[in-house]
């Protein structure tokens, strides 16, 4: 892919503070997108980035940073729902409260988004969604039952609006990352009681001996994000290291 593939677009980066949304930004604005960084807390975001303070859970805050992206850059072209969290347990592990919790940011916060900024990737020549799911969607990842559940759910609400706009000219794709090393990782790793084991453990998982770099990703999202891949909606492309398939 060359460099500029991206000119004139805009894209909004959900999560894009951190981790996989921040390496996806930085990727879509060398390559010549105009980002919107849509993340709940934007501390330390570079300055070639925009950032807009909103919440996935919060409607009206959604509504009204979606609005103000559109406004202040010139519309919106693509929407990657990157932002996530994570949740450790079995179903006798987690409570209704965090059921709720994890599902109202990791699925419902996608659909909010798109919801919000359909109006102006209708007006859009090059209109592309790209959700982030994971493996844990695809396979029984132990002590994932939540996380798992909500990436489903990721997986699913992509075909569902990749079949509900095609016709607007709207695509929509997800990636399946593998274990990826982000502060979202190393956050998780601090609540086993042998984080170094724990962090062994998820390099051994991955059939290439090592985590996914957060750029790996990245490319794969700017490659369905990009108008090269115009004739692929409603797919999953996996980026796991080999986990899914070998
Ligand atoms: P991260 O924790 O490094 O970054 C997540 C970003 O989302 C943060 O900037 C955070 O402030 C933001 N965020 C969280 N809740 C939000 C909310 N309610 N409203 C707005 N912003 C919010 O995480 P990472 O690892 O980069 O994960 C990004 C996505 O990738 C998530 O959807 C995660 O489930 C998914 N993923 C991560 C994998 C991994 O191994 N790191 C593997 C597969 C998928």
């Amino acid at each position: 892919m060359s460099a500029g593939e991206f000119d004139g677009l805009v894209a909004i980066v959900t999560g894009g503070a951190s981790g996989i949304g921040l390496a996806t930004a930085q990727t879509l604005s060398a390559r010549g997108a105009t980002v919107a960084v849509l993340d709940r807390a934007l501390d330390g975001l570079p300055d070639d980035l925009v950032g807009f303070t909103a919440d996935v859970t919060d409607r009206p805050s959604i509504d009204a940073a979606v609005a103000q992206v559109a406004e202040r850059l010139g519309g919106i072209d693509i929407v990657v729902n990157n932002a996530g969290i994570s949740a450790v347990g079995t179903v006798a592990e987690n409570d209704d409260a965090e059921w709720a919790r994890v599902l109202d940011v990791n699925v419902v916060g996608m659909a909010r988004v798109t919801a919000a900024a359909l109006p102006w990737l209708r007006r859009s020549a090059a209109a592309s969604v790209v959700n982030v799911s994971s493996i844990a969607a695809l396979n029984g990842l132990p002590q994932r039952a939540l996380y798992s559940a909500s990436k489903g759910a990721v997986l699913a609400l992509t075909y569902a609006m990749a079949t509900d706009h095609v016709a607007e000219g709207i695509r929509v794709n997800c990636v399946c990352p593998g274990t990826v090393h982000t502060p979202f990782v190393d956050r998780m790793l601090q609540g086993f009681a042998d984080p170094v084991a724990e962090r062994a453990a998820l390099d051994a998982r991955q059939a290439t001996g090592r985590m996914v770099d957060p750029v790996e990703v990245a490319a794969a999202i700017a490659y369905l994000a990009s108008p090269l891949s115009v004739s692929t909606t409603g797919t999953a492309l996996d980026v796991d290291g080999g986990v899914s398939h070998l």
